[in-house]
């Protein structure tokens, strides 16, 4: 018998369904579809519009269309996790808001902050708690609501973000499958590129901070995009020669969706062809930390039992990394 691993044995997505294309953002800044989608790759996202609904409702709709496809009671969870930047508030965790919303009631439950490489690192984190063998069954789950922190009013971000969650189960598996390894990366000086200036204890919210705008993201672009390119090209290249993994070994490379071109980068220098890599930001746009677990839903039936899976991510902290994953079921 093998070493007890972390093993995704179910995932799911959700979406809302109001759909804010590029056409309609040429109504709303001074943009238009060309430059969106030759610069980013991205034609539409996705648009929670109910402002009673939150981040954890997004989140929910995930994990109960988890449960139901894997027919598992909410009762069997043990725990859950779930990686946001848009909590629904600063506490509660929005993990504890989604338990109670699908019936979770054994589980105990947290979330975790790193940005867009929260869902990597929650997959990391829950897999300990597997690998340790104390618990059985692991919910991961990545929700953002970020048209909750967009301002739509500033070009250079608006046309990038939309909404969305995905959900994953982890179980332990025997055989040899699930995750393998992992490079983990953060450098607190990127936050001076790229962070929600207010509502925290540094800055809570007054009037000031309303009107500097700082309860809005703020990115410095270029800067955080050079990092981007740089960072999850050399965890994805590192985390494969760390491993002995050729091009040909890799089945399919599961990308953060920030933008097309760091994508087209990263994969080039691990020189996996483009046929291989996971991309559906051109329909969703950059759901932070939904990105992954619904590019892995949208591919489920294409992925066979022990294929080899590089996912990777890059976010705000600055926060990055690569996970090496063999997957554990299908044909
Ligand atoms: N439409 C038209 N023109 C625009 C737009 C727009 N939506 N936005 C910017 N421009 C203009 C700029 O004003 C600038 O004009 P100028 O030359 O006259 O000054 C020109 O286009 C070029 O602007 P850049 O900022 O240099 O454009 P760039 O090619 O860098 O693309 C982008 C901007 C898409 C934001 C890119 O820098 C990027 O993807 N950055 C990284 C994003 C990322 O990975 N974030 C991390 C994850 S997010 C998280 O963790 C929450």
């Amino acid at each position: 018998m093998q070493k007890t691993r972390a093993a995704i044995t179910a995932i799911n997505g959700y979406v809302p369904e109001y759909r804010l294309t590029n056409k309609e953002l040429e109504g709303m800044v001074d943009t238009n579809d060309e430059w969106i989608l030759s610069r980013t790759g991205i034609s539409e996202r996705r648009i929670l519009r109910d402002r009673t609904k939150a981040s954890s409702d997004l989140g929910a709709e995930a994990v109960k269309g988890l449960l139901k496809k894997k027919n598992l009671n909410p009762l069997e969870i043990d725990l859950l996790i779930c990686a946001t930047a848009t909590p629904d508030m600063l506490f509660p965790a929005t993990a504890n808001i989604i338990c109670d919303k699908i019936g979770a009631k054994n589980a105990f439950s947290y979330d975790i902050s790193a940005a867009c490489s929260g869902f990597l690192f929650s997959l990391s984190t829950g897999a300990k708690f597997i690998e340790s063998g104390r618990y059985k069954k692991v919910v991961i789950v990545g929700a953002d609501k970020m048209s909750s922190i967009m301002d739509y009013s500033d070009r250079s971000i608006c046309i990038l973000f939309g909404d969305g969650a995905g959900a994953v189960l982890l179980e332990p598996n025997e055989d040899g499958f699930g995750m393998m390894d992992e490079i983990l990366r953060t450098d607190g000086n990127g936050c001076n590129y790229l962070h929600q200036k207010g509502g925290g204890s540094l800055n809570p919210a007054t009037h000031e901070t309303v009107d500097k705008k700082w309860h809005y993201i703020y990115q410095e672009g270029q800067t955080v995009f050079k990092f981007a390119v740089k960072g999850m090209a050399d965890v994805s290249a590192e985390i494969m020669e760390k491993n002995n993994l050729t091009a040909d070994d890799i089945a399919y490379l599961v990308p953060h969706q920030a933008n097309k071109r760091i994508i087209d980068a990263t994969a080039k220098r691990m020189g996996v062809s483009m046929d291989k890599v996971m991309l559906n930001i051109q329909k969703f746009g950059n759901t932070t930390n939904g990105t992954i677990p619904l590019c892995l839903w949208e591919w489920e039936n294409k992925l066979k039992k022990g294929d080899n899976l590089i996912i990777s991510a890059f976010g705000g902290g600055f926060t990055w990394g690569a996970i090496w994953l063999k997957w554990a079921y299908g044909a």
